[in-house]
């Protein structure tokens, strides 16, 4: 029988094809580990691409990579372009402040307006969990599953890239995942990096993985998500290999689940005295941007522990990965 266009069967894992290939990233949650290592992979050989100073590859020539940014970014946006740019694709910056979405066009009305305008991919971000999964529903829908959707951030929910360049640079200075405990400290309730951090790390076979921060900050049941979880941070952090801060994500707190930032400071911030209980050798990570003082001690943020901004390099790498596998490479 033929089946409406609308038909969604209700397994089907919207990020994948019929083939089981990736389509759009949407969330860390649900990838096979073998899709996730092939990123990965593919992000080390444009690194050792770019370490030879080859800085265009033609993989997205002639494709058109839309930048949906309706929320703010500096990091993720711009090494999405780079990226993109890298790839040879041509890519739009939409203005959303000064796009019609702003005159009370619908996310999917602007949508079909890009896809009339060619668009192959559209890299989203959004304060709404769940609008990039909106977008690729909407396009197997209207039977454009050959345009590819990347969630570049969406509410709490899931940042998949910052997930996968996370771990990128976990496997860069420690290689193997396996004996590893990491640590994700603070604001885990608030954070889409968090879970996709957490559902990367797992998925990968992790060693241990710890939920770090005050009652108030950490989801119900968080420990489901395959975490241990501690709410004092020396005994989090006691011999660990890697340190994740987390920023306090002031913009996403309704109503007061903190005291104030300075005792936050005291009792959850990253000093070189409270960074001493890890292992000798530990990573410290922050996503960006950071609130110096409040999540992190400027001593710890500049020191030599610190690969904060090796993240933001590896960033392009694992981004130019992604596109370039949706664009079927
Ligand atoms: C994060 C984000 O926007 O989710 N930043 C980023 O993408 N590098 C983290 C944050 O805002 O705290």
């Amino acid at each position: 029988m033929h089946k409406p266009a609308w038909h969604i069967p209700p397994h089907r894992n919207p990020q994948l094809n019929a083939r089981g290939e990736l389509n759009h990233l949407l969330s860390i949650d649900g990838l096979p580990r073998e899709i996730l290592t092939h990123i990965l992979d593919t992000a080390s050989s444009f690194l050792e691409v770019s370490d030879r100073d080859v800085k265009k590859v033609p993989l997205l020539r002639g494709k058109s990579v839309f930048n949906l940014f309706f929320e703010n970014s500096t990091r993720t946006r711009t090494t999405f372009e780079i990226a993109a740019k890298r790839l040879s694709a041509d890519v739009i910056n939409l203005d959303v402040g000064r796009s019609s979405t702003a005159k009370g066009e619908t996310l999917l009305d602007t949508i079909d307006n890009l896809v009339a305008m060619h668009a192959d991919m559209f890299v989203v971000r959004h304060a709404a969990s769940g609008a990039p999964y909106l977008i690729a529903e909407h396009l197997h829908r209207i039977g454009r599953s050959d345009v590819h959707v990347v969630n570049a951030g969406d509410g709490r929910h899931a940042h998949p890239t910052q997930g996968l360049l996370d771990t990128y640079t976990i496997r860069h200075y420690k290689k193997d995942l396996t004996n590893l405990t990491v640590a994700v400290v603070g604001d885990i309730l608030h954070s889409r990096v968090a879970r996709s951090d957490i559902h990367a790390l797992t998925t990968l076979g992790t060693g241990e993985v710890r939920a770090v921060g005050p009652q108030t900050l950490l989801p119900v049941a968080v420990e489901k998500m395959g975490v241990r979880v501690f709410h004092d941070l020396s005994e989090g952090l006691r011999d660990c290999d890697v340190i994740i801060m987390l920023r306090l994500q002031n913009e996403r707190m309704n109503g007061a689940l903190l005291p104030s930032a300075r005792e936050y400071f005291d009792c959850y911030g990253l000093t070189p005295k409270t960074l001493a209980l890890a292992k000798a050798d530990a990573i410290v990570m922050h996503p960006g941007p950071m609130n110096r003082g409040v999540e992190i001690d400027s001593e710890v943020a500049d020191g030599s522990q610190a690969v904060i901004l090796p993240q933001v390099t590896f960033g392009i790498a694992v981004r130019m990965a992604v596109m370039s596998i949706l664009a079927g490479n």
